[in-house]
């Protein structure tokens, strides 16, 4: 297992002896999740019975073969919840990989907001958002930069996923936080909450993170095109195919002279819409 697949959900199901998944099963159940929500699990086994046996169980199935016919013929909300939030992986942290948010801070903040002098209004768009980490560390730096005059910009964070249990986590905005934050900034953006080393997310960083459930499969039809799409670490979970028609439709979302960035770890494809400015970092032409 890479570190990418830690997750929380794995602790719950550890102590329980996974049940045997048949060659059908498994490969219905992944061609389901790669057509529906990108996800390649297709060599993932033994995370799919780690992830999700505990819960077959508790829900009272005898095995995988009951549960994927219901999955798959009822598409029953709450099921297909639980298999979102059991089989995405929701690894992140707070200024995870900072040669973005170096970038950010010094090179496409001061371009969009000389470019929106006049509206004053920013689109920035954290695509698969996890437990929040992403998006408040967008509006730390935000706020950081705007100072005094971030009151007269609409400078709101759109964080968007598809585990509901990470985006429930992300609006809770409760964290361990780790000493990588910046001393002043834990003061300035985070209140101490309780006696368990626990802070709480400041409310001009909370209130500037719109969270919603939104997946990157479908045809992205938001109110605004975007100054900058945060797509980091998610679309390594998908294919060839997949990505490449992602970042298309990221492209026609993004206004000339956006930008897109990727994890570190992942790579574009060609995409004639963008060009490359620094490891992981394009801008649309
Ligand atoms: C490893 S986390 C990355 C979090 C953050 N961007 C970072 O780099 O730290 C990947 C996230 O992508 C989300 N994800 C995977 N497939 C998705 C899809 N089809 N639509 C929306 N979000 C998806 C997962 O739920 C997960 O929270």
């Amino acid at each position: 297992m890479d570190v990418n697949e830690q997750n929380t959900a794995d602790m719950a199901d550890t102590p329980f002896m996974p049940l045997a998944i048949s060659d059908a099963d498994f490969f219905r159940l992944t061609k389901f999740i790669q057509q529906h929500f990108g996800i390649d699990l297709s060599k993932k086994r033994h995370l799919i019975s780690g992830r999700l046996s505990y819960s077959i169980k508790t829900l009272g199935y005898s095995g995988f073969g009951p549960f994927i016919d219901h999955l798959l013929q009822e598409r029953n909300p709450e099921e297909m919840e639980l298999v979102l939030n059991k089989l995405t992986t929701n690894y992140t942290f707070f200024m995870r990989e900072q040669e973005h948010f170096h970038f950010f801070r010094n090179t496409i903040l001061p371009d969009i907001i000389q470019r929106h002098r006049k509206d004053r209004t920013l689109s920035i768009w954290s695509a698969g958002c996890a437990s929040g980490e992403e998006p408040y560390t967008i509006s730390m730096y935000l706020m950081d930069y705007l100072g005094s005059e971030a009151r007269n910009w609409d400078a709101r964070v759109l964080a968007t996923d598809i585990s509901q249990h990470a985006l429930d986590k992300a609006k809770e905005g409760r964290y361990n936080l780790p000493d990588t934050i910046p001393s002043a900034w834990k003061s300035r953006y985070f209140k101490a909450d309780g006696t368990d080393g626990y802070y709480l997310v400041a409310p001009q960083i909370r209130n500037n993170v719109i969270f919603r459930t939104f997946n990157l499969m479908e045809p992205i039809r938001f109110r605004l095109k975007f100054d900058l799409i945060f797509c980091r670490n998610v679309m390594i979970y998908f294919n060839q195919e997949t990505k490449d028609a992602l970042v298309g439709r990221f492209c026609d979302a993004t206004v000339p002279g956006g930008y897109l960035l990727i994890g570190h770890s992942e790579t574009l494809g060609k995409n004639p819409g963008y060009r490359y400015l620094a490891p992981a970092t394009f801008q649309k032409w």
